[in-house]
């Protein structure tokens, strides 16, 4: 498939009554995505299934609020932040989300996402902030490879 980089500028905006929702096994591999995460990310549920959830990151994204992420699930603390989302478009979404455990009889058994919107004032802000940490961090941007 082409793509132009104008299409990396478009943003989906994510509506205020839905909850995107998926939930990852303990390495962080997608097990179950809903309908509203598919709309909003734009791929189909058996392209997500199975696939690391690092499928939909976005390059604006210092690595530095990822690794806090998984640093808190993995001692088994609730983690809230702003995430910048990459569409399989090439375009983008903003979101809130909360990351927390799943347990099975009190066992520690997968992840789960549960996210909503933020309005244009944090995306303004968290927008700039990333490009902060990233700038110094000296972070690369990801490279988007074109198919
Ligand atoms: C339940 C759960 C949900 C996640 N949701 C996202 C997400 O929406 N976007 C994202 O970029 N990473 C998400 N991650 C983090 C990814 O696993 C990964 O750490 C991140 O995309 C950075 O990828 P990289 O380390 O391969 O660069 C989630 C992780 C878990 C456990």
């Amino acid at each position: 498939m082409q793509y132009n980089e104008s299409e990396f500028l478009i943003e989906t905006v994510v509506p205020e009554n839905e909850l995107i929702i998926s939930r990852t096994d303990l390495k962080g591999n997608i097990t179950y995505a809903n309908e509203t995460f598919c709309e909003i990310s734009g791929y189909q549920e058996s392209e997500l299934l199975g696939h690391s959830h690092s499928i939909i990151r976005h390059p604006d994204m210092p690595s530095s609020v990822f690794k806090e992420l998984w640093q808190f699930i993995q001692d088994e603390r609730q983690w809230i932040g702003v995430v910048k989302n990459l569409r399989k478009d090439r375009g983008f979404y903003w979101v809130k989300a909360i990351v927390s455990g799943v347990y099975k009889d009190g066992v520690l058994v997968e992840y789960k996402s549960l996210r909503t919107p933020i309005n244009y004032t944090e995306k303004l802000k968290y927008q700039k902030l990333y490009d902060k940490i990233r700038e110094e961090n000296d972070e690369k941007r990801r490279k988007i490879i074109y198919e």
